[in-house]
């Protein structure tokens, strides 16, 4: 009947709020009907030590609702309520109320559920009272104290001693230390298994990633990263609370003065460092906070601080970013220049330029400096082929040129930083003026045809097979999906064929007689790896491409699982 979802939904909110009554002494409770707002009587409610706070708190003009710590000279937030957009008028009113959980009213607006509890109508249940608790979580109690939510398990850029970042968490940095608005920086466990730190706008890929830590263990499978209230960091089995591996902990911290009372607390901070702090009470009086450990070691510039078509140095101790020769910013940021966004300073297009021949380009080479993402091609020529190639490829802006492997680059250019590498080769295509020539009307595209140009044959066919990879690629592996579905039919389909070197079976029933059978067999090799059941042995994007190219070799695969029989 009607009360199984509601059972459900109640089943559910459970597990998602399980830490029931950790701390059991209930003197410290909201009771319903509390209200605060920003400029009222009450603006926040603090816990029983009085270090920590949940109300309204000054952001810009205007406010924001979040908890912070009682710090001084300022107070540290650590944890910000819409982080994506925490703007509130002052005549806003946060109730707590049995049916809704957390109402924030707003002039002119219809209430607002601060905190999503829309299934608490469905399920029935009531929230009875709110507590601070002086861990630093702000929750909601049944009357049974049961945690019906908590701050815990919806952190902004911040995790405290006793939080847990469990798998479907992440961690996203500030705009700075006085704006507590989403920046740029995320941390989150990716399909790859791996904790990750990346640009909130990148796809998180490996080669997205500047820092990132293994969270699968065998025989436990994922781990969730705990910091504990004595603050270790560490990768924890949920069910078991093993500690299989420890990031930091506070066996660095000097000055341990025996009265004090530490707080610790880990977050992935607006320069996109993740940094272990401790920050030091006497009594309710903040006496200072020390940096345990950070993530990024050495060089600032392993941070993408710069944004699109830009590159990372490092001036008197400073992070900076510049333009590549020939882009100009898109939007001048004073005197600090981290996360600048660059573009093409001519306003034709590549492709446009190609169909209007009089436009000729340079390949200017840039010392020093080199970018990071995945190139769309990867060849094995000589630096003046590359630079020639590049010149011709509409689709070409930039070339990274290293032991003889031409890697070239659409726009825009990610993650660029000076380098001390001298082996590789930076080089940008720039447009060098307008040339007039009589036949230029002929050898002009049409706009329909695609934009490939072809230095030699052997270009051609490392074009074409890479073309013809993709394809077959995500062909393959459909056909693989397909396969697994209908194993039990047919599952002795694909791997014994290659295994007996017989590929040719495979594609009996196509005209099959044009396709270089090496390069369909590197296809099938690498389909076979792209759908190993472990994703650490699945080959990354770049590994991709460069076996597709012959440019690495594929060696065999393991027979999947499925396969066995
Ligand atoms: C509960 O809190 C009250 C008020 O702060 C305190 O007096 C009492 O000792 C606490 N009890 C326990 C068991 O911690
Ligand atoms: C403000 O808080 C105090 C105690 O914390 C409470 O007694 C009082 O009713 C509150 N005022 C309002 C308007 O909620
Ligand atoms: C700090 O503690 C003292 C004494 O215990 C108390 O008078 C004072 O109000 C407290 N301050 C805060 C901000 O809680
Ligand atoms: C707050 O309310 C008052 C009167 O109710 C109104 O005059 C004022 O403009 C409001 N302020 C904001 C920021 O909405
Ligand atoms: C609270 O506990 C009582 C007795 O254990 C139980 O009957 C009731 O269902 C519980 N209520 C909730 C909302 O969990
Ligand atoms: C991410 O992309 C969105 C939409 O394009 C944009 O509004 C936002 O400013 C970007 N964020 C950063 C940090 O670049
Ligand atoms: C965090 O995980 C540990 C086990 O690793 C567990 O004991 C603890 O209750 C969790 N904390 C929260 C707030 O869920
Ligand atoms: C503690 O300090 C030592 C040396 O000062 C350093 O080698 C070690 O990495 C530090 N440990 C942590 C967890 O920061
Ligand atoms: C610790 O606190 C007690 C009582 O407040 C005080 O007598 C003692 O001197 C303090 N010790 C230190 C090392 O500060
Ligand atoms: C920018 O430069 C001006 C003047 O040179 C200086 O007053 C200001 O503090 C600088 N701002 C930053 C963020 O460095
Ligand atoms: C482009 O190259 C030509 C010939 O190499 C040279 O004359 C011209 O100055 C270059 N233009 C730019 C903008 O570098
Ligand atoms: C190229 O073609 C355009 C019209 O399509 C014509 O106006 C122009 O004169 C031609 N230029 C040359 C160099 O033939």
């Amino acid at each position: 009947m009607a009360s199984t979802p509601a059972l459900l939904l109640l089943v559910l909110l459970m597990l998602f709020a399980n830490e029931t009554t950790a701390e059991t002494n209930h003197t410290h409770l909201i009771p319903i009907g509390s209200t605060i707002s920003p400029t009222g009587k009450n603006t926040s409610w603090s816990s029983r030590s009085g270090l920590f706070a949940f109300g309204f708190y000054p952001h810009g003009n205007s406010y924001a609702v979040g908890i912070w710590l009682l710090t001084q000279p300022k107070h540290t937030i650590v944890w910000t309520y819409h982080p994506y957009s925490p703007s509130m008028s002052s005549n806003s009113t946060l109730r707590l109320t049995k049916e809704d959980g957390l109402l924030l009213l707003q002039e002119n607006e219809d209430p607002e559920f601060l905190i999503p509890l829309y299934f608490l109508h469905q399920a029935k249940v009531e929230v009875a009272s709110a507590s601070m608790l002086d861990s630093g979580n702000f929750v909601l109690y049944d009357k049974n104290f049961s945690m019906l939510w908590s701050s815990f398990g919806d952190p902004s850029d911040t995790i405290l001693g006793g939080q847990n970042l469990t798998g479907g968490m992440g961690l996203v940095s500030s705009v700075s230390q006085s704006d507590h608005s989403s920046g740029h920086f995320l941390l989150s466990r990716q399909l790859d298994e791996h904790l990750a730190a990346c640009r909130v706008n990148s796809t998180c890929e490996p080669e997205d990633a500047y820092w990132a830590k293994n969270t699968y263990f065998e025989g436990y499978g994922y781990l969730q990263l705990s910091l504990s209230i004595e603050g270790s960091l560490c990768l924890k089995d949920y069910s078991s609370g093993s500690e299989l591996e420890c990031l930091a902990s506070s066996k660095n911290l000097t000055d341990k003065s025996k009265n004090a009372t530490f707080i610790y607390r880990a977050t992935l901070d607006e320069d996109g460092d993740f940094r272990l702090y401790a920050h030091q009470f006497e009594g309710n009086t903040s006496s200072g906070v020390q940096t345990l450990w950070k993530a990024v070691e050495g060089d600032k510039c392993q941070v993408p601080l710069c944004g699109l078509n830009s590159y990372c140095f490092i001036k008197s101790d400073k992070v900076m970013c510049q333009c590549y020769p020939g882009f100009i910013p898109i939007k001048s940021g004073g005197n600090d220049t981290r996360f600048l966004d660059c573009e093409q300073n001519h306003s034709k297009d590549n492709c446009e330029s190609i169909e209007d021949p009089t436009m000729m380009y340079n390949m200017t080479s840039l010392k020093d400096i080199y970018w990071g993402g995945s190139p769309y091609l990867v060849v094995p020529i000589e630096m003046e082929t590359c630079k020639k190639s590049c010149r011709k490829d509409c689709d070409c802006r930039a070339v990274l040129y290293k032991s003889g492997i031409c890697e070239k680059y659409k726009l825009p250019l990610l993650y660029g930083r000076s380098s001390k590498d001298a082996s590789m080769t930076a080089f940008v295509k720039m447009p060098s003026g307008i040339v007039l020539s009589p036949t230029s009307n002929q050898t002009a595209l049409s706009p329909t045809k695609p934009c490939v140009f072809v230095d030699d044959k052997r270009s051609l066919i490392m074009i074409l097979s890479l073309t013809l990879g993709w394809i077959s690629f995500f062909g393959l592996v459909f056909v693989l999906y397909i396969f697994i579905i209908y194993r039990h039919q047919v599952h002795s389909w694909v791997y014994k064929c290659y295994a007996a070197g017989q590929l040719n079976k495979l594609v009996a029933d196509d005209e099959g007689e044009d396709v270089d059978w090496k390069i369909l067999e590197r296809m099938v090799k690498l389909g076979l790896w792209c759908v190993q059941d472990k994703p650490s042995l699945r080959p990354t994007m770049k590994d991709v491409i460069l076996m597709l190219e012959g440019l690495k070799d594929i060696p065999v695969p393991p027979s999947p699982a499925f396969f066995v029989e």
